[in-house]
């Protein structure tokens, strides 16, 4: 339920420009009465995405999102209506009080046993069987304060966590966690000895851990929780919850492969950092990390397959029109290794000094080649182009191109002339429209305008009885609801009345979609209503029929043929 009034959040929603706060994530340019921008929602490079000051609201035109701030803030974030009220409260300087808003949970049990097990761990740690515990951990250089902050803990051997779980929850429940497992002799804990470094979701719930050993042999130096209903590996990030804002404002994230690294940058204050965790990144992944900040630092272990990963997770954003930036360590150092040796300054000059996606593969490629052999310098001209082809950047692609040319000595248009023609993208010409009977054009019009103007909804409330599709039905009739109660229209308050409910909001973005002219005349509308009356006597007339096709009793069929023959003569 909403707690804050509709008042109070078209005060909320009014007390900020959706111009300015749209343009603190994304860059917006003005053009006209509107601002365009890349919509962050789809796979793009064109500025789809229109914001109108006027109308304070959002629109893309190629994947059809839309909505006010509300739910530009919601989708970005990915954080529910009441939280992004209170965002946005926040930076119009209006006190809401509506305490500490939680995303709903799905999964509540999984959760509440996680947060138990999180206790459990770390409490563990500050007993006398965690003595070896720490002095591994003291002697990494992570002291008390980073434990803390990353809530690390502290699987022992014979340890109980199945016994209080089981007394505690619904043992299915317990058994879904990842965390326990059943023999014949009953249920036991799965990790055991190993420092448990706890892995959350994008809101920051612990919904996993990653175990490492400490104290003996074992073939990994890690364990992981298994997926479960909370714990997709392919969609998290480490840290993203940690690192989402301090990445906003600086507009940078660096991203690592392991979660050790992350923890070690955090000690001298690099907090814009997160970790993939030593897979393949996802696409999932890789729009999390687009989403994050513009400039994104690759920054994996310094060794032979580190430099494989940062190909691979370049090569994913490159696909999403992302141009990383590479950070390379010597000697086969990973970041946390490299910290601790060279110091805090070496790093910070290392992310101050960051070389081009282009630069990073160029000596990539040269490995293992020699470039004296001309087998080898087509090999590497050859792969090179390739990788030309992934990159939308025009100027880097061209400085790319010279600094080749040059290099191997060869003309410019020799590998000019092997680049892909880049096509230019028009705006989503493949998709077909989404609106395409002439019942639906009229029925998507009819509610484009309600949503404009009471004069229209009146003309629906009066004149039409029964919308056709089902979802323009349900948007028609909390409109006509909307200005029923409160005597107004307007989109932006009518869409944070629903709080952004995702069904209305698909089909409002397919309406918006279809419709663009801003005014439409009486004829326009009555045309519209017709078509849908139409619609309905047609669809009347069939069902007649199809009942006269069962009757037998011509007394009964006769009245049902006088129907039609009634409906007709209406059409
Ligand atoms: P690394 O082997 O680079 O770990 O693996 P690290 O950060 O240097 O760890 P330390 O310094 O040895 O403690 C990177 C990531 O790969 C995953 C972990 O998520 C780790 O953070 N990994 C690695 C595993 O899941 N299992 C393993 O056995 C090893
Ligand atoms: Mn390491």
């Amino acid at each position: 339920m909403n707690v804050l009034s509709q008042e109070k959040i078209s005060e909320i929603r009014n007390s900020i420009n959706i111009v300015d706060v749209i343009s603190s994530y994304i860059p917006l340019t003005p053009k006209g009465k509107n601002y365009f921008g890349v919509c962050p929602f789809h796979d793009d490079t064109n500025p789809s995405m229109s914001v109108s000051p006027s109308r304070q609201i959002y629109k893309c035109f190629s994947c059809g999102a839309t909505g006010t701030v509300f739910k530009f803030i919601m989708d970005y974030e990915n954080i529910s209506f009441m939280e992004a009220v209170k965002k946005v409260a926040d930076l119009g300087g209006i006190v809401v009080n509506i305490g500490k808003v939680h995303k709903k949970q799905t999964h509540p049990e999984l959760h509440q046993i996680y947060d138990l097990s999180l206790k459990f761990y770390i409490n563990n740690l500050n007993t006398a069987a965690g003595k070896e515990a720490r002095e591994y951990l003291n002697n990494r250089n992570i002291n008390e304060e980073v434990i803390k902050e990353f809530q690390i803990g502290l699987a022992l051997k014979k340890d109980m966590l199945s016994k209080i779980l089981t007394q505690k929850f619904k043992p299915t429940e317990v058994l879904k966690s990842g965390l326990i497992g059943k023999n014949d002799y009953g249920y036991y804990d799965l990790f055991y000895d190993r420092i448990m470094f706890p892995l959350y979701d994008l809101d920051g719930n612990p919904v996993a851990y990653s175990g490492r050993i400490y104290n003996r042999q074992d073939n990994s130096k890690y364990f992981n929780t298994r997926e479960t209903e909370i714990f997709k590996k392919g969609e998290l990030i480490y840290n993203y919850h940690r690192a989402r804002d301090e990445a906003r404002r600086k507009n940078q994230v660096i991203v690592m492969e392991g979660f050790m690294d992350v923890i070690r940058a955090y000690t001298i204050d690099v907090k814009n950092v997160i970790a993939t965790m030593g897979t393949a990144v996802t696409d999932v992944q890789a729009n999390l990390i687009k989403r994050m900040a513009k400039e994104i630092i690759l920054c994996f272990d310094g060794d032979e397959a580190g430099a494989k990963a940062t190909m691979a997770c370049s090569n994913e954003l490159l696909k999403i029109g992302v141009t990383p930036k590479v950070i390379r360590l010597e000697n086969n150092l990973d970041p946390d290794e490299y910290i601790q040796k060279y110091g805090k300054d070496a790093f910070r000059k290392k992310i101050d000094n960051p070389i081009s996606v282009m630069d990073f593969k160029l000596s990539y490629l040269k490995n293992g080649k020699d470039l004296n052999s001309s087998v080898d310098q087509a090999k590497y001209i050859n792969e090179l182009i390739v990788e030309l082809n992934k990159i939308d950047d025009d100027i880097l692609k061209d400085l790319t191109i010279k600094k080749v040319a040059t290099e191997m000595n060869v003309d410019e248009s020799l590998i000019r002339n092997h680049l892909e023609k880049k096509e230019v993208k028009p705006i989503r010409q493949s998709e077909p429209p989404s609106v395409t009977t002439k019942y639906e054009k009229a029925e998507s019009g009819l509610i484009y305008y309600m949503l404009k103007s009471p004069e229209v909804i009146t003309m629906y409330n009066n004149k039409v009885t029964y919308i056709p599709t089902k979802e323009y039905r349900q948007l028609a009739r909390e409109i006509s609801a909307f200005y029923k109660n409160f005597g107004f229209i307007n989109e932006a308050s009518f869409i944070d009345y629903i709080e952004c409910d995702s069904e209305l909001m698909e089909t409002i973005g397919k309406i918006n979609k279809n419709n663009t002219k801003e005014t439409y005349t009486l004829e326009e509308i009555e045309d519209y209503i017709n078509v849908i009356k139409d619609y309905n006597v047609k669809e009347e007339i069939k069902r007649l029929t199809n009942r006269m096709k069962n009757l037998t009793d011509p007394l009964d069929k006769a009245k049902i043929a006088e129907e039609i023959v009634g409906l007709k003569k209406g059409v």
